[in-house]
């Protein structure tokens, strides 16, 4: 696979140094909700390098405005934020919020099966799976996630009854040393892992009848992604701490973690300085994200994602029709899993095919993203039909190339 040299992006197009073209259906790092080079987004960039790059965490014009903008974005409990860089940053950051209110003796915190959270060792310690470097359980305590195409339990919907739901609920918010719950609403990095209707319920409810904080990872799906400003307003979760970061300022790095106010305006939890570091909330990443929030806002582009959204549901599931080693195709709003096996019968992961599949395609002229046996797909909200199904097309192209 020869490494492309990526010089340029527009849109959804990326440029290599050689003069290819590539649709980027992978956002950036699902970061480019808006595109590559937004024009307004580029704007508010260069008019803030003229003004003003960083002043610790001290208020500003533009600051104040993007917190409106928030509250007017997430849902009402989420009235109170704390403005960061990176998503192990703020990952970090909810999980201090989490230990200096818990209870006394509530000193551990739930994670779950395949979720990612950030190389960092707090963020770390809640990734119980090899990401390319050993795992660190430290002392969180894991749940069963709702991976129903290789159910861990082995059982199947519906008569399996949400049985890993219940097991997450005696394994964690039945302990009474457990403080949160730390999780993806739908695992992003472990595969684009939707959870079936009535799993995120029965958790949250036990979560708050025994006083375990939610604390919702939405680095990855927060912003739009899965055509609801968080993923979590799809599962009836209504979490306590969130964190933001991948879609919010355009590639700029910025993160935000949101939270109730009594949580994060705490005093243990909220001493001077306690949200504060070099580059958290700096002003260009201020403005790269309001530009950007403003633009999903005002073009409703939420709506775009839902229907462009269903586009791609429809046309990916015509390739799951015609092809075998595609096993299942999963996803929600423009955030899509493609899993491939040997075949269909042994459900055996085919890493070798997919990187094959990835490889083609990008010598096609389509940018997706590869982990393992699977491929996601998550393109920029700003796309059009047309362009959807150029890429579709390009990744059956890429199939037939490789499976036929
Ligand atoms: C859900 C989730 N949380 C946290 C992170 C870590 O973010 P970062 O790479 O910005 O540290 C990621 C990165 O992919 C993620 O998907």
């Amino acid at each position: 696979m020869g490494r492309r040299v990526f010089a340029e992006g527009r849109g959804p197009v990326l440029t290599d140094l050689d003069g290819n073209q590539y649709l980027d259906f992978a956002a950036g790092t699902l970061t480019q909700s808006l595109g590559h080079g937004h024009p307004e987004v580029v704007e508010a960039l260069t008019a803030q390098a003229r003004r003003l790059w960083n002043v610790h965490d001290s208020a500003t014009p533009d600051r104040a405005a993007l917190l409106e903008l928030l509250a007017r974005l997430l849902p009402e409990q989420l009235d109170t934020y704390a403005l960061f860089s990176t998503g192990a940053e703020v990952v970090e950051a909810a999980l201090r919020v989490v230990q200096a209110t818990a209870e006394p003796g509530r000193n551990r915190i739930g994670a779950m099966r395949g979720g990612f959270h950030g190389k960092t060792t707090g963020a770390r310690m809640l990734v119980h799976w090899d990401i390319g470097h050993q795992s660190f359980a430290g002392n969180s305590v894991l749940g069963y996630s709702a991976y129903c195409y290789r159910c861990p339990l082995e059982l199947t919907r519906p008569s399996c009854g949400l049985r890993c739901a219940s097991l997450v609920r005696r394994h964690i918010t039945d302990k009474p040393n457990t403080s949160a719950l730390v999780f993806e609403p739908v695992l992003g990095a472990a595969g684009v892992i939707v959870p079936p209707p009535g799993y995120w319920e029965q958790i949250a409810d036990a979560c708050h009848a025994s006083g375990v904080l939610l604390v919702a990872d939405e680095v990855l799906t927060g912003g739009g992604r899965t055509g609801t400003f968080l993923a979590s307003e799809q599962f009836g979760v209504e979490p306590d701490l969130v964190t933001l970061s991948k879609g919010l300022a355009s590639g700029f790095p910025f993160a935000v973690l949101a939270g109730r106010a009594d949580l994060l305006r705490h005093p243990a939890a909220s001493e001077s300085g306690a949200y504060a570091s070099t580059y958290a909330g700096n002003p260009l990443g201020i403005a790269a994200a309001r530009a950007t929030l403003e633009v999903i806002e005002r073009d409703r582009l939420l709506e775009r994602v839902r229907v462009l959204g269903e586009l791609l549901h429809d046309r990916l599931s015509a390739l799951a029709a015609r092809f075998d080693n595609l096993g299942d195709v999963r996803g929600l709003g423009l955030l899509y899993g493609l899993e491939f096996v040997t075949d269909r019968q042994s459900r055996t992961p085919a890493p070798h095919i997919a990187r094959a599949v990835y490889a083609t395609a990008l010598d096609l002229g389509l940018r997706v993203a590869l982990g393992g046996h699977i491929l996601r797909l998550a393109p920029p909200f700003t796309l059009d039909q047309p362009l959807l199904d150029e890429g579709v097309g390009l990744l059956e192209q890429a199939m037939e190339r490789v499976l036929t």
